[in-house]
């Protein structure tokens, strides 16, 4: 259940106000100090962690899918790999440009480690979808091995990527109240 806006603003001040005490760095006085708000939202939601369940999904159902047609031999399950891991990549590639937006237009997000970490493992998880479809695109046969040790892959990667965007809006606030700036 989300937060107060309020206690939220009161929670992010008080995080503030811990790192300029007179024990914190001058360094992570200065990265607490920036706007953490997310800068594209649609009636105060933000749109990347509204978007990023998709590929998620996908990701995972083209895995179910493959394992599937290993387990049956059904070349429905094949046609059904093609369309969740080209919509896979579709979502990803539409998640990771308003995730790029975020991280270059919001200082507090453009300052941390933890968000360029995120972004490396989710370009990392958008060749590897990418690799995937076109695979499926080109060799259709090459579904068993090859298909399903990339949705393996994707799988993992997807872990970790989404691993570290939740530690970036659970544990350093990013993105849960909307930017300040005009
Ligand atoms: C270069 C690409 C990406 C960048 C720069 C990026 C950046 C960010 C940022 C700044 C946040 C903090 C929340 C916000 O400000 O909206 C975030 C959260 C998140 N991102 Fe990404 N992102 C990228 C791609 C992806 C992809 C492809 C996925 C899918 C696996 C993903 C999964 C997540 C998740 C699960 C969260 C946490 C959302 C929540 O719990 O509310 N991101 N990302």
């Amino acid at each position: 259940m989300s937060e107060d806006p309020t206690r939220e603003l009161e929670k992010q001040e008080e995080r503030t106000e811990e790192a300029s005490s007179d024990h914190a760095s001058p360094v992570l006085r200065a990265v607490a100090e920036k706007d953490i708000g997310s800068a594209i939202a649609v009636a105060g939601h933000p749109l990347h962690a509204m978007m990023v369940h998709f590929p998620i999904a996908l990701v995972v159902a083209t895995l179910g899918a493959d394992i599937f047609y290993w387990w049956s031999a059904d070349p429905f399950w094949v046609r059904a790999g093609l369309w969740s891991a080209g919509f896979a990549f579709a979502f990803g590639v539409a998640a990771a440009i308003v995730g790029t937006a975020e991280l270059l237009l919001v200082p507090g997000i453009r300052v941390r480690v933890a968000s360029w970490n995120h972004a490396i493992a989710a370009m990392v998880l958008i060749a590897i979808a990418g690799a995937n479809w076109g695979l499926r695109l080109n060799v259709p046969d090459a579904v068993l091995p090859h298909g399903l040790m990339l949705s393996v892959l994707a799988a993992l990667v997807t872990g970790m990527a989404g691993w570290h965007g939740g530690k970036l809006v659970f544990d350093h606030g990013v993105g849960l109240l909307i930017s300040s700036r005009k």
